[in-house]
């Protein structure tokens, strides 16, 4: 195992609401979170970052980004740029400045429906390093690439290109193992399955940072539910999860949490 506290992170992908959002974390901020085993996040569409951050420090004055903040503040993307006429995006320092912890990069939906390579996504781990933000890079193979065998190549070379660009703060990061076929899909890959993958990353991991690699915390991603959370979290190398669609009920969420 990497660490001995697990990470737990919520991505609500482009749901919610104001009113919903409101009653999530308004559940989530009621309860004991268990934060010495556990860091929890919660990545949030952009525009409702403002929101949540209100609400968690209503529950928790102070600074989002201490350490014992009860929910950590993350988004879903950021912009590869630095600044200047990208219409629409984010950059690294807004997110910053608006005291976000975390930013998934190269989660699968960005890479199939918005064409993101491996070259961009490793430039956003590095921008997004670079402002002191932590990155959640994701990897993961599809269906055809596990059915032909090729599920180790495939997470390799994607974790090979953030590498590539941030070999000397990789101890930074946080990976995600996210199969593309698991994804939304009820279908999870077995403890066994994702502990395979995840060994082989946590090399690959090891190989490019040395001892401090050791401890980079890698989640599992794709239908984690409350039902299938321990056996995946209780894996040597799952240090946590990413939570799709079990992270919009409060209930399912927090009984994940409990799994830890
Ligand atoms: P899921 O999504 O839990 O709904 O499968 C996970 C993710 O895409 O991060």
């Amino acid at each position: 195992m990497a660490q001995s506290k697990k990470l737990i992170v919520g991505n609500w992908k482009m749901n919610g609401s104001a009113q919903s959002n409101f009653h999530l974390m308004a559940e989530l901020l009621r309860t004991d979170l268990r934060a010495e085993v556990c860091d929890t996040a919660v990545c949030v569409p952009f525009v409702y970052l403002q929101q949540v951050k209100t609400q968690i420090n209503e529950a928790n004055p102070g600074d989002l980004a201490r350490s014992d903040a009860l929910i950590a503040l993350g988004s879903q993307d950021v912009s590869a740029h630095e600044s200047g006429a990208y219409t629409g995006e984010i950059s690294v320092s807004m997110l910053k400045e608006f005291g976000v912890s975390y930013v998934i990069v190269g989660h699968s939906e960005r890479r199939q429906f918005h064409h993101e390579s491996d070259q961009l996504v490793a430039i956003k781990a590095q921008r997004a390093l670079a402002a002191g933000l932590t990155p959640i890079v994701c990897v993961g193979e599809t269906k055809e690439e596990r059915e032909s065998g090729m599920t180790e190549a495939v997470v390799k070379r994607q974790l090979a290109a953030v590498i590539h660009l941030n070999g000397h703060c990789i101890s930074e990061i946080v990976l995600a193992y996210e199969p593309v076929w698991a994804i939304g899909t009820g279908l999870t890959a077995s403890p066994e399955q994702a502990q395979e993958v995840h060994s082989v990353l946590r090399a690959q991991l090891v190989a490019a940072g040395g001892e401090g690699a050791k401890k980079i915390r890698i989640l599992y991603g794709g239908s984690m539910n409350p039902k299938n959370a321990k056996a995946l979290l209780s894996q040597e190398d799952i240090d946590g999860g990413l939570i799709g669609g079990a992270s919009l009920k409060a209930v399912d969420f927090l009984s994940i949490i409990s799994a830890v």
